[in-house]
Formats: C-alpha cells, structure tokens, sequence
C-alpha cells in the first residue's frame, strides 16, 4: 500500500479528521541528521513539537535528547524509553513538585529560568543530599523591536536578563554545578545568514556572562529555531546549519553545542486532514467551512500563519481562491486562503501540509464539542492508529 491508500483507509475506516504522519521518510531524515553530527554537538528534541511516543522512539533509537517541559512530557519521555542522560528540562513553569520528580528521574541538566527556580532547585537538592547540573536561560536585548512566537526581541517569561543573572552570586546554591547558558529567542529561522547574525551574537553575549559570573562555559544551548516554511518548499540545510555550528564552535572555542529541534524534526513529516461540510459565496468571497478546524490545529489562529492545503485526491485544473473555515462558532477559526480545484464538492477531504509539529500538541480540543482528533502512522510501510478519533459522546462527562 502507499501513502494514498494508507489515507483512504483512514477515511473509509473512520469518517473522522486525523493527523497522519510518515515515519517511514521521518525516520531516514533523522539519521542523516545523526550521521553529520560531530561528537560535541548534541541534539535534544523538543517534546512540544509532537510527544507521540512512537515519534519519540525513533529519536530515541537515533541518538536525540528529548527536551521536555512538564511533568507529562516528562513521563511520556520516560515511557517512550528515554534514560537519565537522554532528558533536558525547559520552560518557565517548575514547581518544587516537578523540580523533585526530574532530580528522581535524574535527568542530565535542568534549565533555570528564574532566580525562585534555582532557590528551589537548590533547596530540593539539598533534600535529596545531590547536586544537581543547570543551565541558566539568557534573554538577550536583541535592540530591534522584531518579534517572534519565542519571543524575539520583547520580553517574556523565558529566562532572565543578562543583567538579572548577575545580581547573584552562584557559591550561595552549593548544590547547583552551572555546566552553561541556555539562550533561544527566535523561532522557524529559514537564512543561514540570519541564523548565524543570531548564534554569533547569543555565542558572544553568553560567552561574556560566564565570564562574568565566573563559571566555565561548558555547554551552550542555542535552543531550536531550524525554519520549515508553510508558503513555499524552503526548508533548513542540516549540513550547512552543522558546518555553522562547527565554524562557531572553533572560533569561539565552544566546548558542547546541544540544539532542541522541534519543527525540524517531525514537521515535514505530518499531515492533518478533514472533510469539507459546507461551501458557499459569502458577498462575493468563496468559503469552505471543513468538519475539524482550530480545534484540531489552532496555530494558524495563534500565529497568524497557515499550513499549506490541497485538494486530497480531487482532480481539476481550474482552481479558484477559497478561505478555509473550520467549524467553530468564532471567526477565529480561520484556516487560511488557498487555490483549490474549483471542482471542488461538499464531503471532499483537504489535507493540510507540513503539520508534524505543532499541530496536535497545539490544538484547542474542547471547545464546541466536536470529535476529538485522531492519530495514524505509518512505520515499517504499515498502517497503525495510536489514537482514534474519539466521538463526544466518548470524551465528554
Ligand atoms: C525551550 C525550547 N526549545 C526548543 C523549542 C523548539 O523550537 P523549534 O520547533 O523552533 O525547533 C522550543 C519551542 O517552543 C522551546 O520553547
């Protein structure tokens, strides 16, 4: 069977939206991600992007970290295979109960990013008679007012600033060893040119706060950021991106470099698809209203950005413009403008590209009581369902 037929089976199978996701061409990418790696660049996947367990296998199995950031991604990281050293631990958001569980689960550095963070982290260290390997995460003034879904120049809760790391003195948290910074602002870089203006100056800045806090700059994590566009076939080059990296490493004599690949990883490798249930012209504009929207891939309403669309096994060589509907109750769930056939027909199937990461992880399930989405993969040239779509009446109580 190919990947066609592994869909319309989905299709006939449940008459229901579902992410479908190749693991097959997955797979392959991240081994020649793992066969250019040089023995100090370490790559971490970033557990947000995508946390279905069989995805994470297969880093696993190739090599890759797994970066989480809760205590969910945490257990489904440790459920999926992950060892102490296999797990790094982001996010503004660690309680002293979550800080306790990943010290049990020993993990092999936790990122700081506030100073009540490295207190607790210290005191709980403290409980358990260890010490416990950190990162701190900078948030550099980047002087321009660019943004981006990580922040890009504005401030946000990741991390502190240069200056507010400087106002402590690391001998009073004897149970904290700082192994290196943790610095990532900028998210779906698509230049080499721009991401290395970025690394350079984050690889500076980081140098002169170690320098200046007075502990070796063992590790530096540039976080993630490896761009995949949603309007045209442009993606990141490992091989130059880790040439980069190796160039940095030398000039700046960067000891370990680790990544947290998110998009980069699984994106490419997704696909959401959902039927169409009504067409119209609404004063003069063509709309499509489809069975699953933001409440199965809210992004495009969070970011502003859509996914690619086709057409899903509908020919036709005239096209026109639709805007893409889903079917909540709020102009919100807008899935964006595309050309489609112009053939197209009420019970169609649109499948959304490119949407590996952040796509389920980052939906908004509940409202309006829809179906819930499914799940299906294909590994090994078979088709598997890890998650069916659930009707309401399953998951509501
Ligand atoms: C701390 C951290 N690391 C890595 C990533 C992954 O980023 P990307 O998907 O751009 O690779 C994210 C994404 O939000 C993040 O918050």
């Amino acid at each position: 069977m190919n990947r066609t037929d592994h869909i319309k089976e989905m299709i006939n199978r449940y008459q229901s939206s579902f992410y479908f996701y190749d693991l097959d061409q997955f797979e392959a990418h991240i081994k020649s991600i793992k066969k250019t790696l040089h023995p100090d660049i370490r790559v971490w996947y970033a557990t947000k992007a995508n946390p279905l367990s069989e995805i994470l296998r297969i880093l696993n199995k190739n090599g890759f970290g797994a970066d989480v950031a809760s205590l969910g991604e945490l257990q489904q990281a440790r459920s999926a295979g992950y060892g102490p050293h296999d797990l790094i631990a982001t996010g503004p958001a660690k309680s002293k109960n979550y800080l306790a569980a990943m010290m049990q689960a020993e993990v092999q550095a936790i990122v700081v990013e506030s100073l009540n963070q490295l207190k607790d982290l210290n005191d709980v260290a403290g409980k358990l008679g260890r010490t416990q390997e950190v990162l701190l995460r900078v948030q550099l003034d980047w002087n321009d007012d660019l943004k981006s879904v990580l922040g890009g120049s504005t401030i946000t809760p990741f991390g502190l600033g240069v200056e507010d790391w400087q106002t402590i003195q690391l001998s009073d948290y004897k149970n904290i060893q700082v192994m290196g910074l943790h610095c990532f602002q900028w998210g779906n870089m698509l230049d080499l040119a721009h991401l290395e203006k970025v690394w350079t100056h984050t690889t500076e800045a980081c140098q002169k706060l170690s320098l200046a806090m007075g502990f070796p700059l063992q590790v530096l994590d540039l976080g993630g950021g490896l761009g995949l566009s949603y309007s045209d076939n442009r993606e990141m080059n490992f091989s130059e991106v880790h040439e980069l990296l190796l160039k940095l490493k030398k000039k700046y004599e960067l000891d370990k470099i680790w990544l947290e690949l998110g998009r980069f990883s699984i994106g490419k490798f997704g696909s959401y698809l959902t039927r169409i249930v009504d067409i119209k012209t609404v004063r003069g504009k063509n709309i499509i209203v489809t069975e699953g929207g933001i409440n199965h891939m809210a992004r495009p309403a969070l970011v502003g950005e859509a996914f690619p669309c086709e057409a899903f096994m509908v020919e036709g060589t005239t096209h026109k413009r639709y805007a893409v509907h889903g079917p909540l109750c709020t102009a919100l769930d807008s899935l964006g403008e595309f050309d489609l056939p112009e053939s197209l027909k009420v019970g169609d199937w649109l499948e959304f590209k490119r949407t590996g990461a952040y796509g389920f992880s980052e939906s908004m399930p509940h409202f309006l009581c829809h179906n819930l989405v499914g799940e299906a993969i294909v590994h090994h040239n078979e088709l598997m369902v890890p998650r069916v779509p659930k009707t309401n009446l399953e998951w509501m109580v």
